[in-house]
């Protein structure tokens, strides 16, 4: 059994965390992945404060365990808070800019954990001045534009700079993963496009197949859903429409500023973010975010997925240190 201070804080079996997909990591995802031994986050993407007190109590249906909320700070506001404050949710995670002092101070009152999901040294150095309980980190893995930097460069530099737990994100798939991000200093990893295929994931089965089936060097980073979500490149398979808008949408180049928000002529052929997600599945595109093909076109139960991840990094692990024996 792979435990670490995180995994022992929170009573997990495993070190392994699901990501807060939007509009996909609800709350049937969230608690199997809690029921399972990891930790399951729900996506709070641009819900209003009604809907996101209604996943949390769903969720609390489904799982007696510990589970996160992952919030955009442009979409989050202080009936946001206030919904989580009362529902005392174990963890919450920030993205996208910095929590307000006084939010961090609320939610560690009622109980709740504080967390920040970070992509350079310098977003990490202005985290540390939060007060927040942990970070996660994730780098150029996270998609074109999202980093300059990969995780293998910045996870031990964040690990380096805090005594507070590290978790990985981004591109980690299986226990080779798993096992590369502790060696690193990550406390756990946390896994998005990995658990797109989860038979407990909301996503449609036409979105499955068509992130199963693109391939990683093939997807394009563009500004298709930059309309609700300014500074956002989305890493996208390049099929229908995608292809249709290659000309008049704005490709990311790593670390450039987003054209979209630059300027107003963009914005008018993007997609709604919303649109897009009820529409998964019937619409010739592929989606937002994934990373890789091949792990995710087999469709299992989260908690096969967390299982077969743990056995292939022990195993690894413990390959390496019959090695240092015999050395
Ligand atoms: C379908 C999908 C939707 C996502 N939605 C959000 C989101 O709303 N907010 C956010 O901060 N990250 C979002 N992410 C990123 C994940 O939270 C996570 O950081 C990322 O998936 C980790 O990388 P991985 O997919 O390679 O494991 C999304 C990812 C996917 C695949």
């Amino acid at each position: 059994m792979l435990q670490t201070n995180l995994t022992r804080t929170f009573g997990l079996k495993s070190p392994i965390l699901s990501a807060g997909m939007a509009f996909v990591a609800r709350p049937q995802l969230a608690a199997a992945v809690s029921n399972a031994g990891g930790m399951g986050f729900l996506g709070a993407d641009m819900a209003s404060p009604e809907a996101l007190a209604d996943l949390i109590r769903q969720t609390r249906r489904l799982t007696s365990q510990p589970f996160g909320i992952d919030v955009m700070v442009p979409f989050f506001s202080e009936e946001h808070l206030d919904v989580c404050v009362a529902a005392q949710v174990p963890i919450v995670n920030f993205f996208w800019g910095y929590p307000q002092w006084e939010w961090v101070e609320k939610l560690q009152n009622a109980g709740s954990r504080v967390w920040m999901k970070v992509r350079s040294v310098d977003e990490a150095k202005g985290a540390l001045q939060c007060g927040l309980d942990a970070l996660v980190v994730q780098a150029s893995e996270g998609g074109p534009g999202f980093s300059l930097t990969s995780l293998m460069t910045l996870l031990p530099a964040v690990v380096d700079m805090t005594p507070m737990p590290v978790i990985a994100s981004g591109s980690i798939l299986d226990g080779r993963g798993l096992a590369a991000a502790l060696a690193l200093g990550a406390e756990a990893v946390r896994c998005g496009t990995r658990f797109l295929s989860a038979v407990e994931a909301e996503a449609q089965s036409e979105y499955e197949r068509r992130v199963g089936a693109s391939l990683t060097d093939q997807n394009i980073g563009n500004n298709l859903f930059s309309r609700e979500w300014p500074d956002a490149p989305a890493d996208v398979a390049p099929e229908r429409p995608v292809d249709e808008w290659t000309t008049p949408v704005v490709l990311f180049r790593p670390g450039a500023a987003n054209p979209a928000t630059a300027s107003d002529s963009v914005p008018e052929r993007g997609f709604h973010v919303a649109a897009f997600a009820d529409s998964m599945g019937t619409m010739a595109s592929t989606g937002m975010f994934p990373d890789t093909n091949a792990p995710v076109s087999e469709l299992r139960p989260a908690a096969e997925i967390i299982q077969r991840m743990m056995r292939q990094a022990e195993g690894i692990l413990a390959k390496y240190s019959r090695w240092q024996a015999v050395a």
